[in-house]
């Protein structure tokens, strides 16, 4: 298998899914559409909705009723993007390869279409989707962890402690405890919830559970070395900024090479919690060697 060509193809499903599930920019409020398109379309990597694909891939799902889901995952994670970039915030001005939506839209629109994303995100787990769907308790089970991992306890808990740590010596222990949160999270629900749709074992979600952790620490590790060491052309956002906005890093402590191998030692441990799988979570295998070779 080409993981390749595997993360093509379901970023396509996806793509497909999301340019199909907002309105036109043309409806009212037309801003309010537009502005939200500009940036859930913006062409990201798509990897939490992938991670939702893949997961129940491993458990034998893979029916397209799933996509409104796996979708969820990429409006909230959107939206903290939208937000995680407003002068309040990290003060970014790129974004997947365009300018931030504030720049183009105003702090105002920006925080707006940023909630309507998040508000979306939960409209589209609770739809009722047909003859295939999702059982109602499955659906209750999914919001539920969408919540979890955006909400307090998970993805706006670690932006909160990002924030207040900006020109603070923290510890290591808590730095781990930022990323678990403000990134780990919601990978953690993506995986989930792909464990939910495929009708996971409680051994089974344990186990995709501890994966997702581990590689969602993986995941901000390898963005805190691009951040350090990519550039604007590869990532599609500025380079550098950690640093400039005071914020302690994996490299930061460790350096790019050493934060580099804790990123393997994340991977590894990943692959020891799939070991009950068989050739069908082959895509997790992968996509846990993806996250922390990526480029961009
Ligand atoms: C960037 O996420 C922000 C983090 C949580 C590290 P991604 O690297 O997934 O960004 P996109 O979605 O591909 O733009
Ligand atoms: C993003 O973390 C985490 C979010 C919840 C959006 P960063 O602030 O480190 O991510 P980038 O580098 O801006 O994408
Ligand atoms: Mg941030
Ligand atoms: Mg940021």
């Amino acid at each position: 298998m080409d993981i390749h060509q595997y993360l093509d193809q379901q970023r396509q499903r996806i793509d497909h899914y999301l340019e199909h599930s907002l309105p036109a920019s043309l409806c009212d409020p037309e801003q309010l559409y537009e502005s939200m398109r500009y940036s859930l379309l913006a062409g990201g990597k798509r990897v939490r909705p992938i991670l939702t694909i893949a997961t129940a891939q491993a458990l034998s799902y893979d029916d397209d009723a799933m996509l409104p889901f796996a979708a969820s995952l990429e409006f909230i994670h959107t939206y903290s993007l939208v937000h995680d970039d407003l002068p309040a915030m990290d003060d970014d001005d790129y974004r997947r390869g365009r300018l931030t939506n504030h720049k183009v839209y105003g702090d105002g629109m920006a925080i707006l279409a940023g909630d309507a994303l998040q508000t979306m995100a939960f409209g589209l787990c609770s739809q009722d989707a047909g003859p295939h769907s999702l059982t109602t308790s499955q659906q209750l089970q999914i919001i539920r962890e969408l919540a979890f991992g955006s909400g307090h306890q998970g993805m706006v808990g670690g932006q909160v402690m990002d924030i207040q740590a900006e020109n603070q010596e923290v510890e290591l222990s808590h730095l781990q405890k930022i990323h678990a949160h403000k990134t780990g999270q919601l990978i953690r629900a993506a995986v989930r919830i792909g464990g939910i749709i495929g009708g996971a074992s409680s051994t089974q979600l344990d186990n995709l559970t501890g994966y997702a952790e581990d590689i969602g620490l993986a995941f901000q590790i390898a963005d805190d070395v691009l951040n350090m060491v990519g550039t604007r052309e590869e990532l599609g956002k500025d380079a550098g900024t950690d640093e400039k906005r005071g914020k302690q890093t994996y490299p930061s402590f460790f350096g790019v090479e050493g934060s580099k191998k804790l990123g393997e030692d994340c991977v590894e441990r990943a692959m020891t919690r799939l070991e009950s799988f068989d050739h069908q979570a082959d895509p997790l295998r992968k996509i846990a060697s993806y996250i922390i070779e990526r480029r961009s």
